[in-house]
């Protein structure tokens, strides 16, 4: 079974593997983690194989007066394509609102089609590109919006 939960300084250590298998030298540190959730403005949440008690996906967000900038959304190979990325977003968009957070704001690589899908699924909205925002490769992100306020 899996459980959505808070991310704990205990599973640091395990994103940071999660991430180093699909980001490679971009990914964040067991470090970077800890400081996130040393952060009051940051909410971490993680998807846990309840049989393993292993997290198998995280996602973050900070919250930035009310803009909640969402980070590290990834999910074990073994276990994609079950719901998890959508299940684990609607909770992490919950505990951030109860944050404070009222519009939330990501982005993806224009090639990422697996989380452009996921983000348009969940009622976000494309407002633009940043060229050349990621490295190794170079590439545009797709700035992506999910507003409660009006601009
Ligand atoms: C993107 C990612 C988080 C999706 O995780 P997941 O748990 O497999 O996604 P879900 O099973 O919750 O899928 C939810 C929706 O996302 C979209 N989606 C997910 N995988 C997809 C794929 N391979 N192709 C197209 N759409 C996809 C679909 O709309 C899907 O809804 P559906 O099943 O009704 O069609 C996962 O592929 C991943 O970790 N990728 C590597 C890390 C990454 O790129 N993170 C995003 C950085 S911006």
């Amino acid at each position: 079974m899996i459980e959505y939960e808070r991310m704990k300084m205990t599973d640091c250590a395990k994103a940071a593997e999660l991430e180093s298998g699909i980001f490679g030298g971009d990914a964040w540190t067991e470090e970077d983690f800890r400081e996130s959730l040393c952060c009051d403005y940051a909410v971490y949440a993680v998807a846990r194989d309840t049989e393993s008690g292993e997290i198998v996906a995280c996602a973050g967000v900070r919250n930035m007066c009310g803009d909640g900038d969402i980070t590290n959304v990834l999910v074990d190979s073994a276990y994609r394509g079950q719901g998890i990325a959508e299940h684990l977003m609607k909770y992490l968009m919950s505990e951030g609102e109860k944050a404070g957070v009222r519009n939330f704001t990501l982005e993806a690589r224009v090639s990422n089609i697996p989380a452009i899908r996921l983000y348009e699924k969940l009622g976000f909205v494309s407002e633009g590109k940043r060229p050349g925002f990621y490295d190794n490769p170079k590439e545009d992100a797709m700035i992506f919006w999910k507003r409660k306020d009006n601009v």
